[in-house]
């Protein structure tokens, strides 16, 4: 980017704010420059942080790119008097719980959620603490709450308030151990594949599992199970990485002999059983990057990903393709548009912070102690 760049597109904006519908009817092709112009004339006042799952008109954008672990650490140690969040809203609440008082985190598209995250409420999990207790779960040698990045602030604070913490799917295996050395059972939220995948593989078998669903008197689950589980699973999922089967790995390796089916731990056991590695985001990603030459790859994950995957690494002699052949697309994180991008960037020129994310200062407080702890465990 360069001052000619904002000669050529000159930033349509003189101190009122912008409405968000003149941006929404104008073609994606003319949002670049303007987007390009805005970033220059921010400078180092605003980063722009973006999720490998964003769209390429978005994340060409992106002073920092990366899972969730990487995003929430390039936050924390951020200094811009911006943070505008490419991704979903628990990550750009996370943003909020770590930036210093006079950082501002904002989120293009308010409506860019998670339905994962949204499985948890606080009343139902409050609730199911309480049914814990009552079972005598939570005594004896002990349960402690642990939350996967993907969930409300109020929520990440709950566990930090009880002696928990806050994994992503790269250290989750790290943060189990964390919980595992300070209390004889975990209560995970809210993913219960990712749960399942983790306590598995650290020797967990399943039937010490039991899944809570919120939905149901006592979760569905007899206290005498509750107290006999080395963990209770949340009954959520990734709508986006449950839809991969274990019938697309069995395809896979019918039809392309040699192919490494990589996938995401937000997918199903018995697919995540039959796949050759695990990863989140940033590591799938890594895994293909330090592959020779002439490899071939299935990635179950979210479609943008893989289709970028594909386009980088095809010149470099390695073949990318995606497991489901229907691709899966997340819905919410689509909702960042080139034009929310403009939108939000021009209105920061002209003074006005638009779609602030905020976390209460009672939520943050405990919020950050669960995320404190991630962070020092690393991934
Ligand atoms: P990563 O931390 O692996 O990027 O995952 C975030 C996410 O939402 C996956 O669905
Ligand atoms: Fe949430 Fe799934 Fe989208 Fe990730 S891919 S942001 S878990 S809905």
């Amino acid at each position: 980017m360069n001052g000619l760049l904002l000669e050529q597109a000159p930033v349509e904006t003189a101190g009122a704010a912008c409405s968000l519908d003149h941006y929404l009817v104008l073609p994606d092709d003319t949002m670049d420059a303007r987007i390009a112009a805005a970033r220059e004339r921010l400078g180092t006042d605003a980063v722009i942080l973006g999720h490998h799952y964003q769209r390429d008109e978005v994340i060409r954008f992106a002073d920092f790119t990366g899972d969730s672990y990487k995003l929430s650490k390039a936050a924390a140690e951020s200094s811009a008097k911006y943070m505008v969040f490419c991704g979903v809203h628990f990550m750009a609440e996370t943003a909020d719980i770590l930036a210093q008082p006079w950082q501002q985190v904002v989120l293009p598209d308010l409506n860019a959620g998670c339905s994962m995250a949204d499985m948890a409420e606080i009343g139902q999990v409050e609730d199911c603490w309480e049914s814990l207790e009552r079972a005598g779960a939570v005594a004896g040698d002990g349960m402690i709450p642990l939350t996967y990045m993907n969930s409300a602030a109020n929520i990440k604070a709950f566990c930090g308030e009880r002696g928990g913490l806050v994994c992503t799917s790269s250290n989750a295996r790290a943060a189990f151990e964390w919980t595992y050395r300070r209390a004889g059972r975990i209560l995970f939220l809210p993913d219960q594949h990712l749960g399942r995948n983790t306590a598995f593989a650290m020797g967990i078998p399943l039937s010490e599992m039991v899944v809570w669903d919120p939905y149901q008197i006592n979760g569905g689950v007899t206290p005498e199970r509750l107290r006999a589980a080395r963990i209770v699973l949340w009954k959520g999922h990734c709508s986006v990485h449950q839809r991969f089967l274990p019938e697309h790995v069995d395809r896979i390796r019918r039809e392309h002999k040699g192919m490494q089916v990589v996938v995401h731990p937000e997918c199903r056991w018995e697919v995540c059983q039959k796949a050759d590695a695990l990863g989140s985001t940033e590591r799938i990603i890594d895994l293909i990057e330090r592959a020779p030459e002439g490899s071939s790859f299935a990635v179950g994950t979210e479609i943008h990903l893989v289709n970028r995957l594909e386009k980088r690494f095809a010149p470099l002699g390695k073949r990318v393709v995606t497991l489901d052949e229907s691709g899966c697309l997340c819905t919410t994180m689509y909702r960042i548009s080139p034009q929310h991008l403009a939108w939000t960037l021009e209105n920061l020129i002209a003074g006005h912070v638009v779609n602030r994310i905020r976390v209460e200062n009672d939520v943050k407080h405990w919020a950050r102690v669960a995320l404190d702890r991630m962070l020092e465990i690393g991934n």
